[in-house]
């Protein structure tokens, strides 16, 4: 695929790269002429990612991130100053899917959603932005990744739909608090992707006798485009929200979902009694 420079010479971290919308982006970010930090768990995904961006003549490199963890995203950004000498970009993308009942849900399992798809994203800019200041004019970009489930609720999300809303809460705060820093903060709202993050939707949908294909049609049947997204679909997106075109562009919510806001927002909403 063409490289058009798009990020040329940007040091970019991806979280939760090694899989799914992250893998994409990072892949992407990659191909555009960023310099990539794999930000992810798993050391052995981590080096089969970096390998691949690599192989194709790309810069990336890998950093054992668990982003519920302070010290730990002290370590990346440390690394980050250290190896590139700057940072540009940050994308929030780790996160974990969640599907039970609100009177099922307990207090652990609320709390390890809130600190994997909330506390994630404020420790993320809170260790990046004391970096990304160093740039001056250049600023920065953040990108976190929320979803659309905050605009099209669905029964057994409470806790994933709040983890959700609040990362949008958050970064509205966060774009207006670091805009003097020239630092630009935007939410991008997936609809369904093709990712692992849907298995748990498939083990529950296989519990009333449907399979993963037949899920995988009514989640693309559920938006106007008419077919379940790729991480591909998400990655052009924020890579035009990393780079530089998005100059005059901050505190902006973006939904890509293929237009299934808009789709299930009406009367006819076929799927409004299947959980995610
Ligand atoms: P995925 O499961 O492939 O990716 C999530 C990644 O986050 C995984 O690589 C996982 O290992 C990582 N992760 C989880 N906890 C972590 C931790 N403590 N430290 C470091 N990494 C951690 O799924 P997908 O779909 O690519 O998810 C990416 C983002 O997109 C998530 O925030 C998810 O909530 C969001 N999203 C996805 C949708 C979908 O239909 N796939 C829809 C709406 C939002």
């Amino acid at each position: 695929m063409a490289n058009h420079g798009r990020l040329e010479g940007k040091i970019c971290i991806v979280t939760g790269s090694t899989s799914g919308i992250g893998r994409g982006i990072a892949e992407l970010f990659a191909r555009e002429g960023a310099s990539v930090i794999i930000a992810a768990r798993r050391e052995d995904e981590g080096a089969r990612v970096v390998k691949g961006i690599t192989d194709n003549g790309n810069v990336a490199s890998f950093f054992q991130l668990d982003v519920t963890n302070e010290s730990s995203w002290q370590g990346i950004i440390d690394y980050t100053l250290k190896t590139y000498k700057r940072l540009d970009v940050l994308v929030n993308n780790a996160g974990i899917g969640f599907l039970k009942p609100i009177v099922e849900t307990t207090i652990p399992e609320w709390r390890n959603v809130m600190a994997t798809n909330v506390e994630s994203v404020f420790l993320g800019v809170k260790t990046a932005v004391p970096v990304m200041k160093l740039n001056g004019k250049r600023g920065g970009s953040i990108i976190n990744i929320s979803s659309n489930i905050v605009y099209v609720p669905s029964a057994m999300n409470g806790a994933y739909c709040t983890s959700k809303g609040a990362v949008a809460a958050f970064s509205h705060v966060a774009a207006v608090e670091l805009a003097k820093d020239n630092i630009r903060v935007n939410i991008v709202y997936p609809g369904f992707v093709n990712t692992a993050i849907l298995d748990v939707a498939y083990q529950k949908a296989a519990e009333t006798g449907r399979t993963k294909e037949e899920l995988m049609a009514m989640f693309g049947e559920s938006n106007l485009v008419g077919r379940i997204g790729e991480p591909i679909d998400l990655a052009y997106p924020v890579l035009f929200l990393a780079s530089d075109e998005s100059g005059f562009v901050t505190g902006s919510d973006f939904v890509i979902d293929g237009g299934e806001v808009w789709k299930r927002g009406g009367a006819d909403d076929a799927l409004a009694k299947d959980a995610r």
